[in-house]
């Protein structure tokens, strides 16, 4: 059984999808900011103030190196920046099936307006940073997929489904 890989941007429901699945398929799951934070000892926040992002975006390419050396029949969830690196999303490729669960901004903002966690989306207008955020990285979450799973207007249940029946 390969690994199933969930990718998109942050609110897109990675974490929350992949628990279910983990469930449903009684697979192990991982999230690779938690794995990050556990490693670290501290928060993504406290990462991104005291280390800055670039020392979090080499945190991210180790976690992914580590968990091609495990077994390959769990869940990833991982961190929506994640695939913007080309050697990540190859690794992304290399260690299992990838789904892209693809929110619009609106979605996305619904989701993630009262969050203080998420240290990129933490400035003035928030929307706008999404909608920026967002078009730069699409590109490359749909170069990761394999699977692109349309979450907008869709609760988990059914968003599971399709993921459950794409499955290979
Ligand atoms: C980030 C997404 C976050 C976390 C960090 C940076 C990003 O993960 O890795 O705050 O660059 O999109 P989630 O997508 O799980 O929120």
């Amino acid at each position: 059984m390969r690994n199933v890989i969930l990718i998109g941007f942050m609110g897109s429901g990675k974490t929350t999808v992949g628990f279910r699945l983990s469930y449903r398929l009684r697979r192990t799951v991982i999230d690779t900011d938690k794995e990050i934070e556990r490693e670290e000892q501290r928060s993504i926040s406290d990462i991104f103030a005291t280390d800055g992002e670039a020392y979090f975006r080499d945190r991210e390419t180790m976690c992914l190196r580590k968990l091609l050396g495990s077994t390959g029949s769990q869940i990833i969830s991982v961190g929506g920046g994640l695939p913007l690196r080309q050697e990540n999303r190859k690794l992304l490729r290399e260690l299992g099936q990838v789904f892209y669960l693809c929110a619009d901004a609106e979605t996305i903002y619904e989701r993630v307006k009262y969050d203080t966690t998420r240290p990129l989306l933490q400035g003035d207008n928030p929307q706008e940073k999404i909608r920026t955020l967002l078009a730069q990285r699409d590109g490359c979450y749909k170069e990761a997929a394999d699977v692109i799973i349309d979450v907008n207007g869709k609760n988990f249940e059914q968003i599971m489904c399709e993921i459950e029946e794409a499955i290979v």
